[in-house]
């Protein structure tokens, strides 16, 4: 398609003559997303076309340019669908529809129309654990006990002695079961009790599913990220879940939630029954399908990707973790060799504070996560970036109170700042949610301004990987090294080292003749020697080299 032709909001500065390099999807030879790097875009925060405070689809389309100007390849969109937004889109009452709210189904047909012209994939988030306490089947479910809605849900008995069925948590705080006055059951809900579970065991529910899995590749989706996918399946017997830790009053509903070993209420074995089904429904190697399995250990994630499950799952430690070098060399050390090609490696999503922060903030914040994003750029599967983490963006600052029922999700998911002004480009309105705006700094155009930026160095290492597919293609061999804060592997003709360390190092490399490609910061310096190269490497920085 021309220029002139795309949507009304396409940004000019960002346009692109390489479109045409991109292969077709009818040439591609291995599944599309080997190689690829992946963009999470946070709807509701991303670009607002309409001017009413809420990002939106033809917000997306708008941005596009500047998505494929940054050098990702699909780009993964937050849940836009109908909702009465008790968890921000993730309580969906319609899952083949467009909340007015984002726009409609004709914007969204747009925008995935002009992504492909740039060679860019879609996916979109489906949230298949539980629905709206507004979906129909649960309005059904609860209004009618004997209808044949009620088994799309999980409902059980007060307990013997009366009280709750079980001793399940939500997530988001207290017990994971809310009683229905008219019919004397429980519901259950993992999440908000407006977020009732749905019960995979009912054959109902796969079926739906499968058509709205459907759905969405008749309009083109290229991938779909599932909500939750480690918590479908429940036990049959609702039985308790081992109590491992002490409950306290003052505990977050997150450290309340992890003083359970959670053996019955989430990562149960037949939820893998329910990936194969769907690798059916989407067939080999065209759609993408891509779990949040929030497996607590590597072998236990490695289940989610093994053949026949899902192709890739979402490996959250490096989304939470704070700074602690010699954990996260570990971690990512025992996650790659468990599941080397099934991990999408992320150090940040809308749902935990932005590794700018969680790494200590300002300058050593942004250091430390560069760094982590060149090893991570390095691992295989598909990594993704979060929306303004290419701007090294540390966690936005609240004006108003909280709109997240956790109040710990608030800061990363402020505007995306484009710009100057109140609210940095993001909406002529005003946004729905009331944060600080970033300086120029901060922002997209300013830091187009400043080779410098965070923003430069996220593209130059996005081509870095393009450039040498050795990166991400060739076997991955750890390189040993005697320090646990610093990590380093060899794939084919290129090395990669982390010097997570606080201090400043020599790496001895096995060979000689290397070159660097990508550094982090500009201070690495190869010392050469026929017999084994030494690279010079700082505190907290990491580089990519490759062999002459
Ligand atoms: C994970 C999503 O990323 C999060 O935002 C949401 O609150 C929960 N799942 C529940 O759907």
């Amino acid at each position: 398609m021309e220029q002139s032709q795309r949507g009304a909001a396409a940004d000019a500065s960002f346009s692109n003559s390489e479109h045409s390099e991109r292969p077709e999807h009818s040439e591609q030879v291995e599944p599309w997303w080997r190689g690829a790097v992946g963009y999470e875009v946070y709807v509701r925060s991303f670009a607002d076309s309409d001017g009413d405070g809420v990002g939106d689809l033809l917000g997306i389309a708008g941005k596009l340019d500047y998505l494929e100007w940054l050098g990702v390849d699909v780009v993964w969109i937050t849940p836009f669908y109908p909702s009465p937004g008790h968890d921000h889109g993730y309580d969906v009452s319609d899952y083949c529809g467009v909340s007015p709210r984002h726009g409609t189904l004709a914007d969204f047909d747009t925008m995935v129309a002009e992504a492909h012209d740039r060679g860019l994939r879609v996916m979109v988030d489906i949230v298949p654990n539980h629905t709206s306490i507004e979906h129909p089947w649960f309005v059904s479910a609860r209004c009618d006990p004997s209808g044949p809605d009620r088994d799309r849900y999980i409902w059980a008995d007060p307990a013997p002695g009366g009280g709750l069925p079980n001793n399940w948590l939500s997530h988001f705080g207290g017990p994971a079961w809310t009683l229905d006055e008219a019919s004397g059951q429980y519901w259950c809900h993992l999440f908000l009790p407006e977020q009732p579970d749905l019960n995979w065991r009912n054959p109902a529910v796969r079926d739906d599913f499968d058509s709205i899995l459907r759905w969405w590749m008749e309009r083109g989706v290229d991938g779909f990220r599932f909500d939750v996918a480690h918590g479908m399946v429940k036990d049959e017997q609702l039985r308790d879940n081992p109590q491992i830790a002490p409950l306290k009053d003052d505990m977050h509903p997150f450290e309340a939630f992890a003083a359970f070993e959670h053996r019955h209420d989430l990562d149960q074995l037949s939820n893998t029954e329910i990936f194969e089904r769907w690798k059916r429904v989407c067939g080999p190697d065209q759609v993408l399908l891509l779990g949040e399995a929030n497996a607590p250990w590597p072998d236990g994630m490695a289940r989610y990707v093994a053949p026949g499950a899902l192709d890739q799952a979402f490996f959250l430690r490096t989304a939470i973790m704070g700074w602690s070098p010699e954990l996260l060399v570990q971690m990512v050390r025992s996650m790659h060799d468990a599941a080397p090609e099934g991990v999408s490696w992320v150090l940040s999503n809308h749902d935990r504070p932005r590794p700018v922060t969680r790494f200590g903030g300002g300058e050593a914040g942004l250091r430390r996560s560069l760094a982590m994003s060149v090893l991570l750029m390095a691992l295989g599967g598909t990594p993704f970036i979060y929306q303004g983490e290419e701007l090294g963006l540390p966690d936005g600052v609240l004006r108003g109170g909280s709109h997240d029922p956790v109040e710990i999700r608030d800061g990363c998911r402020t505007p995306m700042p484009w710009g100057s002004g109140a609210c940095n480009g993001f909406s002529a309105g005003t946004p729905w949610i009331d944060s600080e705006p970033r300086p120029d700094e901060q922002t997209v155009a300013g830091q187009r301004r400043d080779p410098d930026a965070p923003l430069h160095r996220y593209r130059s290492l996005l081509a870095a990987r393009k450039q040498h597919p050795d990166m991400w293609r060739a076997p991955l061999r750890w390189l040993d090294s005697a320090d646990p804060q610093v990590i380093a592997l060899r794939r084919g003709g290129v090395a990669v080292v982390a010097n997570l360390s606080p201090a400043g190092t020599v790496f001895q490399l096995d060979s000689g003749g290397w070159q660097i490609v990508y550094q982090s910061r500009d201070a690495c310096s190869i010392i050469p020697a026929g017999d084994g190269d030494v690279l010079s490497i700082p505190a907290e920085t990491a580089a990519v080299l490759k062999t002459l």
